[in-house]
């Protein structure tokens, strides 16, 4: 049983170090080096308590869902079905039926794009994104717009890396059909007022989808005080395994869908003259699902609701606040991405040390930090540089984290004196 597994905490009495304990992989020693994760914006470690629910799992519960009368079948399909009630709760949707199973975020915006889009956006229409999205908030529309000569628009970001609403606002126009923008960038940390940008979208009745990938680790998420339409997230970035994701909509919106992908599971009846549909979320479900993940990702919303995002939230600003003002001492160092209010992702280039370099001495160093374009190539162009080194903290970083990233950095420079 995890370290947390037991205790409630409560803000005033977030101890990393116990927090820390709840992560197995977290003991290691990397080149003989205490490990040093701050790669959590690009998958976050997964708790005891994770790892075990799905061993849990396979070991004492597996059979296919929603297809048998067995009692493993039924077990099997109450515990995936508990994990979906999981992730209403966690998102506050109205429905269980509003919470569609995907393999990650990247699936979850391409059924939008695919279904929703492909249903209601025809040649002149516009869908409209903002400079500081990362490829899997990119590619499905422009993909879409290549589909069905629907053209994509950009609202322009300010040089500390916060969104233009000025220009959000402008851009929306009576052709705009679609918003879609990130919740927090994955690479500047920015949080975007998503509330205002539901309210301008809404009012010119273009509908709005957000990219939560790099939210739902650290700030409470409520869709319905949000007011989206849809809410895409990751498994894997919050605690959770890898290859399951969520799709939140709204269940009007599910509901007048076509499905994504045909199969088994998606279905009402089956003749070879015509298939009728499943309501949703089934009818966006085709095949055997990815039953662990649903489990396992139900068990991290537990581990998260244990520790408290509130909690989390404090203490990743403290370490995010000590972070900041010790790389903007370094010298030659340029921070990118320093919007108010931003969670806790640190992108900065060293002037004449290529970022891979950076990367590639920080990991002799037990360091793992992420090096490259972090799947956001035009953001890179907006910022005038190929790539940067990224930190980027999660529930269990820790300002010794940081002072030994703050170390590795002056070894860094050291080399490359
Ligand atoms: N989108 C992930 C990242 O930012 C993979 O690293």
């Amino acid at each position: 049983m995890s370290a947390l597994h037991s205790e409630h905490l409560t803000p005033a009495a977030y101890e990393v170090a116990r927090v820390r304990q709840a992560f197995p992989i977290l003991a290691q020693r990397i080149y003989g080096k205490p490990l040093v994760y701050l790669d959590s914006a690009a998958t976050s470690q997964k708790p005891q308590a994770v790892i075990e629910a799905m061993s849990r799992f396979f070991l004492e519960e597996n059979a296919n869902v929603h297809r048998g009368v067995h009692y493993l079948a039924e077990r099997a399909t109450q515990a995936y079905e508990q994990a979906r009630a999981k992730v209403r709760h966690f998102l506050n949707a109205e429905q269980a039926e509003e919470i569609v199973f995907v393999r990650g975020t990247t699936e979850a915006v391409n059924l939008v794009a695919q279904t929703y889009g492909k249903s209601q956006l025809q040649a002149g229409d516009e869908v409209l994104i903002s400079a500081m999205e990362h490829h899997s908030n990119l590619v499905p529309w422009q993909m879409l717009c290549e589909q069905t000569g629907a053209r994509l628009r950009v609202a322009p970001i300010d040089d500390v890396g916060t969104l233009r609403l000025d220009e959000l606002e402008r851009l929306i126009g009576p052709r705009t059909k679609l918003v879609a923008v990130s919740h927090v960038s994955n690479v500047l940390g920015t949080l975007n007022p998503i509330r205002r940008i539901v309210e301008l979208a809404h009012a010119r009745g273009a509908a709005v989808l957000v990219d939560g990938a790099q939210a739902v680790p650290h700030l409470r998420v409520d869709v319905r005080a949000l007011g989206c339409d849809f809410y895409a997230l990751s498994g894997h970035k919050m605690y959770g395994p890898t290859g399951i994701g969520v799709l939140y909509g709204r269940r009007e919106l599910l509901e007048a869908m076509p499905p994504y992908q045909g199969g088994g599971d998606m279905i009402l009846s089956v003749s070879f003259a015509k298939t009728l549909y499943a309501k949703p979320p089934q009818r966006f479900e085709a095949g055997t699902p990815n039953m662990a993940g649903a489990i396992g990702l139900g068990a991290a919303i537990d581990f998260l609701g244990e520790l408290g995002l509130e909690a989390i939230a404090a203490h990743e600003q403290d370490v995010l606040a000590y972070a900041q003002q010790a790389l903007a001492a370094v010298p030659g160092l340029r921070l990118i991405g320093t919007a108010q209010g931003k969670v806790g992702v640190l992108s900065f280039v060293l002037e004449g040390i290529h970022p891979h370099d950076i990367g590639t001495i920080l990991d002799r160093e037990g360091i793992a930090i992420r090096t490259g374009h972090h799947c956001a190539q035009p953001l890179m162009q907006r910022f005038g540089v190929a790539a940067t080194a990224r930190a980027s903290l999660g529930c269990y970083s820790s300002v010794q984290d940081i002072d030994a990233l703050l170390a590795g950095l002056a070894r860094v420079r050291e080399l490359f004196k």
